[in-house]
């Protein structure tokens, strides 16, 4: 519990055990103009189908990464939703110990840093509350008592964001040109909550609040507020995607990178930190569940596109990933088919 970043780094310097190998640290943060990430007005689905399902397959190919508007949610929730996530973290420390915890199997903790604080080599300007969102019944009782309306605001958020996802989802379908409904059910039943907090930071040159990844889920839907501090990677740099009122920030995991054999990017992105405000970000990691057998859609692969990697089940791989964490490409790496493999089978 001491661990916890906004428990202790109140007009502190940055600790030693903050500081980043120089080729990773973010240095002089200047948010490069030029190339932005693409905002989809979802809306227009209703009116322009065809025009919709391409802005979001451009995207998904090109960057891995977009915004959506007009998506649904409404204002209010998606104010409702940062609010209460602000006040969990702005209370004290003794009505949120029960919740903290080290172990990264406990289904509803509040955590600092990385996957594991105690083997990591340095650590990050980060404290974290994750649980489980399906099935929402039963999570919802392991969920945060506070604030009182934290299960109310978030039951509301999950379940309206989750249905952003599954649109999403459907237009990709129709994009890739997958039977309808393809990830419907079991490739989209499960989703995880993550909601990020990065306090004030005496530094933000010297650290990072998230090292790069990619998500190893199948699309994720974050609520990122009104301050900057995401970045993507793309073609050698370091984009930031703008924080634009009431959009909701939309990317392909590495579980969508592998259905669509590659048709679809699994962008590395990353989270700076800045040292005037605290920034708070509300993730919704849609996924299958844990036992659910992924592979490349069948439909997507032939003679001249082979499957690119053989099938696993996703807790396989997910143990996998958690071990190679920041490295995106080693993480794939047993899961992928030699080429002249993949022309057999
Ligand atoms: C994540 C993530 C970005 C952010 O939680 O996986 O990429 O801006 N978060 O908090
Ligand atoms: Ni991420």
């Amino acid at each position: 519990m001491e661990r916890l970043v906004s428990n202790w780094y109140n007009h502190r310097a940055l600790p030693e055990s903050y500081i980043c190998p120089p080729e990773t640290r973010p240095g002089k943060l200047s948010i490069p103009s030029g190339d932005t990430i693409p905002v989809v007005n979802l809306g227009e689905a209703l009116i322009n189908r065809s025009n919709t399902i391409l802005n979001v397959l451009r995207a998904s190919q090109e960057f891995g990464f977009f915004q959506v508007v007009n998506h649904g949610v409404s204002e209010k929730v998606l104010n409702d939703t940062m609010n209460v996530v602000e006040e969990f973290f702005k209370m004290p420390m003794e009505e949120k110990a029960s919740l903290y915890s080290e172990d990264p199997n406990k289904v509803c903790r509040l955590y600092t840093s990385n996957i594991n604080y105690g083997t990591e080599k340095y650590h990050f300007w980060r404290d974290i509350l994750k649980h489980h969102c399906h099935p929402l019944d039963d999570c919802i009782k392991l969920w945060p008592q506070k604030p009182t309306r934290y299960r109310d605001v978030i039951r509301t958020f999950s379940v309206e964001g989750k249905k952003v996802g599954l649109t999403i989802l459907e237009l990709l379908t129709e994009g890739l040109g997958l039977e309808s409904g393809y990830f419907k059910k079991d490739l989209s039943e499960a989703m995880l909550l993550v909601a990020n907090h990065y306090p004030p930071c005496p530094d933000p040159s010297l650290t990072l609040g998230l090292p790069k990844h990619c998500d190893p889920n199948l699309i994720t839907i974050l609520l990122q507020g009104h301050t900057f501090g995401l970045q993507v990677f793309k073609d050698g740099q370091w984009i930031g995607v703008q924080p634009l009122p009431n959009a909701l920030v939309v990317n392909i995991g590495h579980q969508l990178r592998i259905v669509s054999n590659n048709k679809l990017k699994s962008a590395e992105h990353r989270a700076v930190t800045n040292s005037k405000v605290a920034r708070t970000t509300v993730g919704l990691f849609i996924s299958s569940s844990e036992d659910s057998i992924i592979e490349p859609a069948k439909s997507l692969t032939n003679a001249a596109q082979p499957p690119l990697y053989r099938a696993f089940r996703y807790k396989e791989f997910l143990s996998y990933y958690f071990s190679m964490m920041g490295d995106t490409e080693l993480a794939l790496q047993p899961f992928k088919l030699p080429f002249n493999q993949s022309v057999i089978s």
